[in-house]
C-alpha cells in the first residue's frame, strides 16, 4: 500500500518523529550505563548491539503502540509489526552503535515514517524523517514537500546540498558492512576513488552521514548493504534539501546501493560505483 498522508498529517508525523528521536537521544546518553558491554552480536562478532540499543527501541517500540496503533514498526533491534494505515515507522534506536560503544560522539537515532513495503528492498520511500545526535543535540528532520530542516541551539535552518560539481574537489562519505569479504571489494573502491575526490570520509553513522549531506558538509555518499533503518529518514533529509538519492544504475535506492548528492555529482560518482558491483 502507497498512501501518502495529507499534508497537515505529515506536520503531526514530522513532529512525532522529532519527538521521539530527541526522547530515545537523551535516553541513551543519560541512562548509558558506567561499563557499557555488548548485549549480543548480530551478522558477525563486530556487529554488536548493546543494552541501550534494546532500550532505545523499547522505548521507541512502546511510544508508537500507544500513538500510532494502526502503523506498522520495523526496527533494527527486531521490533516488527504490520502496518493497518499504510504507515510504517522504520526506526534505528542507535545508529553507529561502534562509535557509541567507543563514546565517539558520531552516533545518531533514527525515526522516519514510510509508505510502501518495507519488507520489499526499495519497495518503500520515507515521507517523514527525523535524525538527532545527541552528543552535539542536533536534529535533523524532513517531511515531503516540506523542505529539510536542522534544529540547534534553539533556532531552525534550512538545508541545501552542497553546490559542488567538480568530483576532484568533493567530500565524499562512505561507510563499510561488518562482513569482511564485503568490506575488502568496499575498501577496494575506496582505493579507486581516493585519487578522483578531495577525500573521503568514514564517519560511522549513514544517518548521520545522509545528513551531512543534507547539510552540505559532505557533498556526496554512497554506502552498499545498508538497512532500511541505516537510510530512511537520512534520505528524506538529502532530497528535502533539493539533492537526490539514487541506487545501482539510478534506480531507487535500497540494500545494494545508496548514493546521494546533488544531481550533477550524483551523474559524476555513478558510473565509478556502478561499475563495481559490491554485493
Ligand atoms: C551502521 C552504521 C555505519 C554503516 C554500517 C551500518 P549500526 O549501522 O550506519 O556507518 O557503515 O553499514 O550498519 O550497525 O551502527 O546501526
Amino acid at each position: 500500500m502507497d498512501t501518502t498522508p495529507a499534508p497537515s498529517e505529515l506536520v503531526a508525523l514530522e513532529q512525532l518523529a522529532c519527538d521521539l528521536a530527541l526522547e530515545a537521544g537523551r535516553l541513551i546518553v543519560d541512562e548509558r550505563p558506567d561499563r557499557l558491554g555488548v548485549a549480543a552480536t548480530k551478522s558477525t562478532a563486530t556487529d554488536v548491539v548493546t543494552v541501550m540499543d534494546q532500550r532505545s527501541e523499547e522505548l521507541l517500540r512502546t511510544r508508537l503502540e500507544q500513538l500510532r496503533p494502526d502503523d506498522g514498526l520495523l526496527g533494527e533491534e527486531g521490533g516488527s509489526r504490520q502496518s493497518r494505515s499504510g504507515i510504517t515507522w522504520v526506526v534505528d534506536p542507535i545508529d553507529g552503535t561502534v562509535n557509541y560503544l567507543y563514546q565517539l560522539p558520531a552516533y545518531a537515532v533514527s525515526v522516519a515514517a514510510c509508505v510502501g513495503d518495507v519488507s520489499v528492498s526499495g519497495g518503500w520511500r520515507p515521507v517523514v524523517g527525523a535524525v538527532v545526535n545527541p552528543m552535539t543535540d542536533e536534529l535533523f528532520h524532513a517531511r515531503q514537500g516540506g523542505g529539510a530542516h536542522l534544529r540547534h541551539a534553539g533556532r531552525s535552518a534550512q538545508l541545501s546540498v552542497s553546490n559542488q560539481t567538480d568530483l576532484a574537489l568533493s567530500l565524499v562519505g562512505t561507510g563499510f558492512g561488518y562482513d569482511a569479504a564485503k568490506r575488502r571489494k568496499q575498501a577496494a573502491l575506496v582505493g579507486e576513488l581516493i585519487d578522483q575526490v578531495r577525500d573521503i570520509r568514514r564517519a560511522g553513522s549513514a544517518a548521520l552521514d545522509l545528513c551531512s549531506v543534507g547539510a552540505g558538509r559532505l557533498d556526496a555518499y554512497y554506502e552498499s548493504g545498508l538497512n532500511a533503518w541505516d537510510q530512511a529518514a537520512g534520505r528524506l533529509v538529502v532530497t528535502e534539501a533539493g539533492g537526490v538519492v539514487v541506487g545501482r544504475s539510478g534506480g531507487a535506492p535500497d540494500a545494494d546501493l545508496v548514493l546521494a548528492g546533488s544531481r550533477a555529482l550524483v551523474d559524476r560518482l555513478a558510473p565509478v560505483v556502478d561499475a563495481r558491483p559490491l554485493g
